[in-house]
């Protein structure tokens, strides 16, 4: 059996999806009963991550979770861990590229707190492996309305900005690879594996192609940083975490990635990582009105 944290959003539904159909016993954790919408067979259980007593039913009896961490803190995750570590034997968990490993401090408040935990892992007495995941392309889901609605062009504060955002279905295969490899995946214990999409591809470019897809030409225009910022706010995040988001894009943009990086889902996988133009077919109806 494998519990499967954030099982409601974008990595972690593909993840219970995938299991399921690879034919292993799930468990899906989510705070709210019947919002889901998990395939016949999947057991959906009540915890959650910010309160570690209410996750005890979740944990036991699993051979193995996938952990996301949704919270702007790792306050529980210390006591999170331990409960998992009663229970079970083995995490994956999804963190970020971002994380330097050369560094105690990370930049900012996200990186941070995957570092921490990623520390916690090592220290549980857990197996371990972290998916570090590169920019997801979901996160372009935030122009879909816009996109609804008409707009020609969409603001954005680094329109030339280049990333290889990465598919969520590609991060839920490579951590659904390490959860099922044969004997119960030693060869990946304690390692991070950073993935990434296949491509660069700046915001301007990706609009373009959201564009196509949509049957009308739309175009990137500069947004100011002090706009973002506040958009990412009223949004919902702290202020330190907005400027954390803002610099890691910038720097990316400064100094991009090692290029290895984009082999490693195929590496793990044995399957290329899924384009952009993919990701836009696949969320069409996000886009469409
Ligand atoms: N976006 C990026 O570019 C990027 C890059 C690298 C790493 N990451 C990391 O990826 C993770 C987000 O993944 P995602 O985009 O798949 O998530 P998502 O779609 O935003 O969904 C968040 C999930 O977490 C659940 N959740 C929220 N609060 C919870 C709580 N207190 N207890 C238990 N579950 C809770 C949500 O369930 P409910 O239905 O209950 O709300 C939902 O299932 C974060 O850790 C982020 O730092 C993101």
């Amino acid at each position: 059996m494998i519990l499967v944290t954030g099982a409601t959003g974008n990595v972690g539904g593909q993840v219970v999806r995938q299991l399921h159909a690879a034919g292993e016993s799930v468990r899906a954790l989510a705070r709210t009963p019947g919002k889901g919408a998990f395939p016949e067979g999947v057991e959906e259980v009540v915890g959650d991550l910010a309160d570690p007593a209410s996750l005890e039913g979740a944990f036991n009896g699993v051979d193995a979770v996938f952990l996301l961490w949704p919270l702007f803190s790792a306050e529980t995750a210390p006591a999170v861990l331990k409960a998992a570590a009663r229970h079970t034997e083995r995490v994956v968990y999804l963190s970020s590229t971002g994380v330097d490993d050369t560094v105690l401090e990370q930049g900012d408040p996200i990186n941070d707190f995957h570092a921490r935990i990623e520390r916690l892992l090592a220290e549980s007495g857990l197996r371990w492996t972290a998916v570090r995941g590169g920019g997801f392309a979901a996160n372009d889901l935030g122009w879909a309305e816009q996109v609804r609605q008409g707009a020609t062009s969409i603001a954005t504060p680094f329109p030339d900005a280049v990333r290889a955002v990465v598919h969520e279905g590609d991060l839920a295969a490579a951590a659904v690879h390490v959860l099922t490899a044969p004997d119960g995946g030693r060869r990946h214990d304690g390692r991070k594996y950073p993935l990434t999409g296949p491509e660069r591809l700046s915001d301007a470019e990706r609009i373009a192609i959201i564009g196509e897809a949509v049957g009308r030409p739309i175009r990137a225009e500069p947004m100011p940083l002090e706009q973002a910022r506040a958009e990412l706010i009223a949004g919902g995040l702290p202020q330190e975490y907005a400027d954390g988001i803002l610099g890691a894009v910038q720097e990316e943009f400064a100094a991009p990635g090692p290029s290895e990086e984009v082999r490693t889902i195929q590496a793990l996988t044995g399957e290329a990582p899924r384009t952009y133009r993919q990701w836009v077919a696949d969320h069409l109806a996000d886009f469409r009105p």
